[in-house]
């Protein structure tokens, strides 16, 4: 906060302009795309992938992310381990993949600098051209590292609260699943680059107000029973499955052929449920199935959104066919959401495009730009605080 006489008629015309909701600058800003960098996605927890990408020995997951590489490996022990994929030497790459097998110790494909799994430095090419080397202060760079429900998380940069602590009002709702058992399915990982702002995303995910009119399959198989909560600052929003048959082919049959799933109580057999983690992701559990889904900030309109759908091992036959038929009716849900993001995007150029008029169905949306000013309270403005300002005016509204 400024002090001094001088300070506050800044404070005071600031404060005249702020808003809850976001204002369109805010996703065309590369200044503040950098703080959401830094504040958001560097200090919170990142999902890498689930432990059963890498169930054996030597394999390996990386994510690049916000200018930032992180590497988890599953040591020779069996441990899983998070490193900064980043080489001591001269900072090469040390997995280029996003995932695979390595060699029981990992070489540097630049100079041949060699790690043990769990990091340790062992092996330095022409160690005695080096001065004052010690081998003993260049490992690896451990990372925050958390597996919760199976789900392996990193942290770029410390923080406080664990990924437990923050998800404990989600993990009640959602421990019957079975989460750490699941398995990949196949054919459905993808890690796709789209022309928006990654906060348009989540403003046309975050309610459920455009279901009716945008997702004609999912109002035939919820429409009739869904809701948002906010449990323990958590959002969980359930789609009640309708009794009704549907008029969609694939949704008729998805009612029609869904088993039960004797390991879900009987709330969960026919719901479709919702948990939001802060900041960008989310995990969709169905009764036959979960997914994730997130977004990582390229540039102001370049998002990577990747995510992947797991199962419990189930070979009868109704679990397959709806797993499929789910896929079906996801994918329709996502292209459509995908226009609209697209739409919405485009209308911020507009000179007439309007202050957020939410409903009271639309509270996600508010919800989300709380939460975003909370942390980056630059984002209450309603009006650009001028080039190269972002960042002072951010600090001044801290
Ligand atoms: S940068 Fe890795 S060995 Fe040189
Ligand atoms: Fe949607």
């Amino acid at each position: 906060m400024p002090s001094g006489d001088n300070a506050k008629p800044v404070q005071t015309r600031i404060n005249s302009e702020t808003s809850d909701c976001l204002a369109p600058w805010a996703y065309y800003d590369d200044e503040l795309l950098e703080l959401e960098k830094d504040h958001l996605f560097k200090k919170n927890w990142l999902l890498v992938g689930h432990i059963n990408d890498m169930p054996n020995p030597r394999d390996y997951l990386t994510l690049d992310a916000v200018g930032e590489r992180a590497l988890v490996v599953r040591g020779n022990d069996n441990q899983i381990r998070a490193f900064h994929n980043v080489c001591r030497h001269r900072g090469a790459k040390l997995l280029d993949s996003p995932c695979g097998q390595c060699a029981p110790a990992l070489t540097c494909p630049f100079h041949g600098w060699t790690y043990q799994l769990d990091g340790k430095l062992i092996g330095v090419p022409a160690e005695n051209t080096f001065r004052n080397l010690d081998k003993s202060r260049n490992g690896l760079v451990p990372l925050d590292l958390e597996v919760w429900m199976g789900f392996i998380f990193i942290r770029f940069q410390g923080g406080k609260q664990s990924l437990a602590e923050m998800l404990r009002p989600m993990q009640d709702e959602i421990a019957a699943y079975k989460i750490a058992q699941m398995q990949p399915l196949e054919n459905t990982r993808y890690d796709d680059i789209r022309p928006y702002n990654w906060k348009v995303f989540h403003d046309i995910d975050n309610e459920g107000y455009h279901v009716p009119i945008g997702h004609p399959a999912l109002q035939q198989l919820y429409g009739k029973d869904y809701s948002d909560h906010l449990v323990g600052g958590v959002p969980l929003s359930y789609g009640v499955i309708n009794a009704e048959p549907a008029k969609l082919w694939s949704v008729r049959h998805y009612q029609k052929l869904l088993p039960r799933f004797a390991h879900l109580p009987k709330k969960n057999q026919d719901c479709w449920l919702y948990g939001g983690i802060f900041p960008s992701m989310v995990l969709g559990l169905y009764p036959d199935s979960i997914e994730f889904y997130m977004t990582i900030p390229v540039a102001i309109d370049k998002t990577r959104v990747r995510g992947g759908c797991y199962a419990l091992l189930d070979s009868r036959r109704e679990a397959r066919a709806v797993r499929y038929l789910n896929r079906r009716i996801n994918n329709a849900t996502s292209a459509e959401d995908d226009n609209f993001v697209r739409w919405l995007q485009d209308g911020m150029q507009s000179s007439v495009f309007p202050q957020p008029n939410l409903s009271s169905i639309e509270q996600g949306v508010r919800e989300f730009h709380h939460r975003l000013q909370a942390t980056l309270p630059v984002a209450r403005l309603k009006h650009h605080p001028g080039t190269g300002k972002v960042a002072q005016a951010n600090l001044r509204l801290s």
